[in-house]
């Protein structure tokens, strides 16, 4: 089988889907990997380690896709690059289908078969393949870090001679596998960590990394569904900031990571709550890109209202992109060598991975979330 990595074309995105690393183990499982010239640069991997790991390296993409058995990428393709690809190729890539109608639509009329590297399911089986945790890991890191640079103050209690500095105070919302890793990483450079999120298991997680868990009772509207919150009520949110105002208004840096999967973000911190926040504190939305959970924040800027700086990065594992392509690249891998061998797909479409990432098969949606859109 050939399999084809092209070159990212997403505005922002320095990730890559296959490392020299991961190419060395796929050509040795026996698969003929090929790599668009120049696609891992800006993760910096260069086209003479893809050579020496085993990978041919394509000049042009359109040759690449036209000829590829499957094709791997980080993000969705683009309309024009699912119709260079080949009749009955198949894609793996973060597709969010749900969301993406234009691209599941083009991948219908090219009869081609899609799985959704976000639509795997989270069961500890898969916790290998898990892409959203992996790159979701990393962001939470990145985003206690572009914080911490753009605040005015130091994040540890400091003793010196000319007095003490008091500890800078975090506040984050939302304990996903984001939230715990911004915990994590903000407790390590010394912050007082306080942290809410709507999901019970989540207290105990927050205080065994040493963070305040600010209990926020949530109701009958609060719908959960396989880990995930799937719903919950405008009366609720609005409950939700009353209660969490103080917190923020006395943060020093405030970072957001709740997601609702295929809708939009919930609103957590209003126009009122910046305007209560000191001047030079910092927030960093890393829901922006699905509306976000701060009402003043801007997709992929920085901003400052009513004297905080908001920053509204959306790709933040495209700033750690060696990293980023590394897990992806071991995720997207150990997907491919469950779903295939060498010679072909395997075709198990009642095994519970399998049935939960298949999107499109051979041209016709298959997967709810995409019969329902
Ligand atoms: P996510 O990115 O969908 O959401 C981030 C967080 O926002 C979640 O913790 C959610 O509860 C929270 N949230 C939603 N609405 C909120 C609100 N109004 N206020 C405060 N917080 C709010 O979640 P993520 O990180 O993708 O994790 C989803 C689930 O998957 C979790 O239950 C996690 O533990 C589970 N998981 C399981 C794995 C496994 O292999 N068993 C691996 C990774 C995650």
């Amino acid at each position: 089988m050939i399999v084809a990595v092209p070159k990212e074309t997403k505005e922002r995105e320095h990730r890559v889907a296959l490392t020299p690393e991961v190419v060395q183990q796929l050509a040795k499982a026996g698969y003929a990997v090929r790599v668009e010239k120049e696609a891992g640069l800006n993760a910096y991997y260069t086209d003479d380690q893809y050579r020496q790991a085993g990978a041919e390296l394509v000049d042009l993409r359109q040759e690449l896709l036209a000829q590829a058995d499957v094709v791997l990428k980080v993000n969705a393709p683009t309309v024009e690059e699912v119709g260079m690809m080949k009749k009955g190729a198949i894609l793996i890539s973060f597709l969010y289908a749900a969301t993406n109608p234009s691209v599941t639509e083009a991948c219908e009329r090219q009869g081609i078969t899609a799985f959704s590297v976000d639509a795997i399911p989270r069961i500890s089986r898969a916790q290998k393949m898990d892409a959203l945790s992996s790159q979701a890991n990393l962001a939470g890191y990145k985003a206690v870090l572009l914080g911490a640079t753009a605040l005015g103050k130091i994040f540890p209690l400091l003793m010196t001679a000319a007095g003490t500095i008091k500890p800078s105070k975090v506040v984050i919302m939302g304990a996903g596998v984001a939230g715990l890793q911004a915990i994590a990483t903000a407790k390590r450079l010394g912050a007082i960590v306080e942290v809410s999120d709507i999901r019970p298991e989540t207290k105990e997680q927050v205080q065994s990394l040493g963070g305040k868990f600010i209990e926020v009772k949530g109701d009958d509207s609060i719908k959960l569904e396989g880990g995930y919150v799937k719903n919950v009520s405008e009366e609720f949110l609005q409950k939700q900031q009353t209660l969490i105002a103080k917190h923020i208004s006395e943060a020093d840096l405030v970072i957001t990571t709740a997601l609702i999967p295929g809708r939009k973000a919930p609103v957590l911190v209003t126009d009122d709550m910046v305007k209560s926040m000191r001047m030079g504190s910092v927030i960093v939305d890393m829901a922006v890109e699905q509306g976000g959970n701060c009402t003043l924040s801007e997709l992929n800027k920085t901003v400052v209202k009513h004297g905080v700086t908001i920053i509204g990065e959306s790709n933040l594992p495209s700033l750690l992109p060696l990293n980023a392509s590394d897990l992806y690249a071991r995720n997207i891998a150990t997907f491919l060598t469950h779903l295939s061998t060498k010679d072909g797909f395997k075709w198990e479409m009642d095994e519970e991975i399998t049935k939960g990432s298949l999107i499109i098969h051979e041209g016709k949606a298959v997967h709810p979330s995409v019969q329902k859109a």
